[in-house]
């Protein structure tokens, strides 16, 4: 018989609160961080954090946390699973590092043989390993220019793809992200992702055309760009921390259908949306397209770190020590890899398709107890949900939506911001519907409190 992928269940209750937040010894924690540590770590909850099993984080107080924010996606079969646990234990009594651009290892071959196996994109593929999204970005650009000889590269509104140069000049989510740091890239364009919440063209999904594209190619393709100067587009098949925000149905086959016209490559960045996390592997198996790269990170190895990039053969194609990376593809990252790939496929991604949607429906019902929520939208268990200062002008209200997280914390549930005012929600896949229950329960009461 299979064995279960969902680890054993809690030995006690949670969410369970015993101290005022933050508690005394939590107190001590933040003082001495405000003293030492870097100040742009800012925090949306006072929460100092002991150790984590399944779906519960428990501050050094004793407190015990519901999470529903999973190190933002990352810890995607749950808290020290012990099959990854005890992973990782083996493999750091073996070998810890010998860098794989000098030497080969088996774990690094195993994982990227399984990475290849999984990408449904037909044909042979080829993987290289990162350490963080922003790597594993960064390393696609620079494929995408070597590639094709060309260098334009096409991001959209709302993107995130992380903080170093390339990845954060490909990012066009918050100003604070890039408020001060320029001058950015050259040859990074930005246009419309297919926003239809609160969709400056068209509010209709249903009858929408996909505007949002024709403006891609109405504002660059007709009038500043030659289309054989762009070398890739790289899209996040659902918007992560511009707002959790699954695109028009029609956008991603559109786009796929200009980059094959154009020879331009088409790079999903699924660091946030992939591994299972909507309810298939990758988030653009949903629109029926195939990339000719793919970037993933957080749902790899269950918290470890580590990234890659999962290219075609043909697209795969470096100058010898044109590319590398000391830490990246670590052993004991990808003996977590390994092992979270195996709890992955033996249910845990279906069992996100299934939590999520009863997730969904749940938070739906709220809508119409609480005007503050403007929409509640997602896809397996990554749901956003929009708050706004009415349902009638969908006004964003950013200050609720940091009340409700507040309060939800207080009662013992973990969300965070993303986007202008949404909550997002993004549990580790081992949630089961008693814990989105509680989650919805906490949070009927905190928007309740909050106004
Ligand atoms: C879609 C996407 N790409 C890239 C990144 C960057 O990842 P990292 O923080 O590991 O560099 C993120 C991080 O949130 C992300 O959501």
């Amino acid at each position: 018989m299979a064995r279960s992928p969902f680890p054993p269940d809690y030995p006690g209750e949670y969410p369970r609160i015993t101290t005022p937040l933050p508690g005394p010894k939590a107190r001590e924690f933040m003082a001495r961080d405000s003293r030492t540590v870097s100040q742009n770590l800012t925090k949306d909850v006072p929460l100092v954090v002991s150790r984590g099993q399944g779906m519960v984080v428990e501050d050094v107080d004793g407190n015990r946390f519901l999470d529903f924010a999973a190190g933002i996606s990352t810890v995607s079969t749950g808290h020290c699973h012990p099959e990854v646990v005890k992973a990782v234990q083996e493999q750091a009594g073996r070998l810890i590092h010998i860098c794989y651009t000098d030497f080969f290892y088996p774990v690094y071959i195993e994982l990227c043989e399984e990475l290849a196996a999984i990408a449904p994109m037909r044909g042979s593929k080829r993987v290289f390993l990162t350490n963080s999204g922003a790597e594993a970005v960064e390393t696609a650009m620079k494929l995408a220019r070597l590639r094709t000889g060309r260098q334009k590269i096409v991001g959209f509104f709302g993107a995130f793809h992380g903080r170093t140069y390339g990845a954060m000049t490909l990012t066009a989510s918050k100003p604070v992200q890039r408020k001060g740091y320029g001058p950015f890239l050259p040859e990074v364009l930005h246009t419309h992702y297919a926003y239809c919440y609160r969709c400056p063209v068209n509010r209709i999904p249903e009858t929408c055309g996909v505007e949002c594209l024709d403006l891609l190619t109405e504002s660059y393709l007709h009038h500043s760009v030659d289309p054989s100067e762009l070398a890739a587009v790289i899209v996040e098949p659902v918007q992560g921390e511009g707002g959790f925000i699954p695109p028009h149905r029609d956008f991603l086959p559109k786009l796929q259908e200009l980059c094959r016209k154009h020879g331009i490559l088409l790079v999903a960045d699924e660091v946030q949306c992939g591994m299972g996390r909507t309810g298939k592997m990758f988030a653009f198996e949903h629109y029926g397209i195939e990339p000719d790269m793919i970037i993933l990170a957080k749902g790899i190895a269950s918290g470890m770190p580590i990234s890659a990039v999962i290219a075609k053969q043909d697209v795969m194609q470096w100058n010898d020590g044109g590319h590398g990376s000391t830490f990246g593809g670590n052993p004991v990252s990808c003996a977590s890899a390994l092992a979270t790939l195996r709890l992955l496929k033996s249910g845990l991604v279906e069992n996100a398709g299934v939590v999520g949607s009863h997730l969904i429906d749940r938070l739906r019902t709220l809508q119409g107890r609480h005007a503050a929520i403007g929409d509640v939208r997602g896809l397996g268990l990554m749901v956003g949900i929009e708050v706004v200062a009415d349902r009638a002008t969908r006004k964003p209200a950013p200050q609720k939506r940091h009340k409700v997280i507040e309060k939800a914390f207080e009662l013992g549930l973990l969300t965070l911001p993303c986007g202008e005012s949404t909550i997002r929600l993004s549990p580790p896949l081992i949630a089961r519907e008693a814990d989105a229950d509680k989650a919805v329960a906490i949070l009927d009461a905190a928007f309740a409190a909050a106004g």
